[in-house]
């Protein structure tokens, strides 16, 4: 007979319609997420890129309830994020960037890893998710201070599963360790995701980790999703002029004998209002048509934000 391991989710982790987060500073209005829509499948990890400042963390916090948003909707396994910032955005398993920032120093790595299911009224041991994530029992009565980089930032994993939540967002999960620690991290998240069947939300500016870890893609530019599709299908045929900039300006590529693409300029100041394209200012194939908002070419389940895509 057939056994099952983890309970199968049927809802979607993480459907986003349509959603804005504005800021307003002095020199006037940043849409740093801008009619974002995007969801995440039951076990499936999506990768958000792009560079800095697209609104990849914005979009994060908005969906963990933490960030208040002007129109859309955010659902997380089928259940509500509200406006009120409260909900389901407390069910999901966050890992940021900087273990060293996320953990209070103060408290034993026991009682750090114990903390989620403390405040949810469950009690049960902790060493099998320990071991889980790689680390050895005997961590769990020092201190973050005495653990390396890599340690904590297990550890921090650990916290995010513990409850076993339908969604886990890594906000640039291995930015802040050394190259070799960030490989064995990118392991710990793949094999967790076989193991669990936890769906991800993954987010960074590395390319190349994308392609080991995620599913399905979403580039993300001044706001928008300006492109998204299956993971593979990005990679090899890039539809979006942007993409393909990112791609081959990445250094792997570089490195393999690729001659990158001329500099494609400054982003924009992010509170200009640009009513077309927002990338037409450094596309090498813009035209004046692209002074206009671009539609959303689809092309099987492989999209672009562009009125001349690539392939
Ligand atoms: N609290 C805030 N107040 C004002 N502007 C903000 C605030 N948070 C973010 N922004 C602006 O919103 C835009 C998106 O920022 P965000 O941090 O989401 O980008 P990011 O893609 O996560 O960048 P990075 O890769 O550097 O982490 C940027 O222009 C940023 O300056
Ligand atoms: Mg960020």
């Amino acid at each position: 007979m057939e056994q099952k391991l983890t309970p199968v989710m049927t809802k979607n982790a993480l459907d986003v319609h349509d959603l804005t987060v504005q800021f307003s500073v002095p020199s006037g209005v940043i849409s740093a997420v801008d009619g974002v829509s995007l969801s995440v499948l039951p076990g499936e990890a999506v990768a958000v890129v792009g560079e800095s400042g697209c609104g990849k963390t914005t979009l994060a916090r908005a969906v963990l309830g933490l960030q208040p948003f002007i129109s859309g909707r955010i659902e997380v396994a089928g259940g509500e994020v509200g406006h009120d910032l409260s909900g389901q955005g407390k069910r999901i398993g966050m890992v940021w960037q900087d273990p060293f920032a996320s953990i209070q120093p103060k408290w034993t790595m026991r009682k750090i890893i114990e903390e989620p299911l403390r405040l949810a009224g469950e009690k049960r041991p902790i060493e099998p998710l320990v071991e889980q994530v790689g680390l050895s029992v005997s961590l769990l009565d020092r201190y973050p201070h005495e653990l390396s980089g890599g340690q904590r930032q297990r550890a921090a994993i650990a916290r995010a599963i513990a409850l076993q939540p339908p969604l886990v967002i890594c906000d640039e999960p291995t930015a802040a360790l050394d190259l070799s620690i960030q490989a064995q991290i990118l392991n710990l998240l793949k094999d967790l995701k076989a193991e669990t069947g936890c769906s991800f939300l993954y987010i960074t500016h590395d390319l190349q980790t994308v392609r080991y870890l995620a599913d399905r893609v979403a580039v993300m530019y001044m706001g928008q999703i300006v492109e998204l599709g299956k993971t593979e299908d990005v990679f090899e045929s890039p539809r979006h002029h942007y993409t393909k900039a990112l791609l081959e300006s990445s250094p792997n590529l570089a490195a393999l004998g690729h001659v990158p693409s001329a500099p494609l300029g400054e982003i924009p100041d992010p509170t200009s209002h640009i009513p077309g394209c927002k990338f037409a200012s450094r596309c090498p194939a813009a035209q004046p048509t692209c002074q206009t908002p671009p539609p959303n070419d689809m092309k099987g389940d492989h999209s672009a934000l562009c009125h001349f895509p690539l392939n």
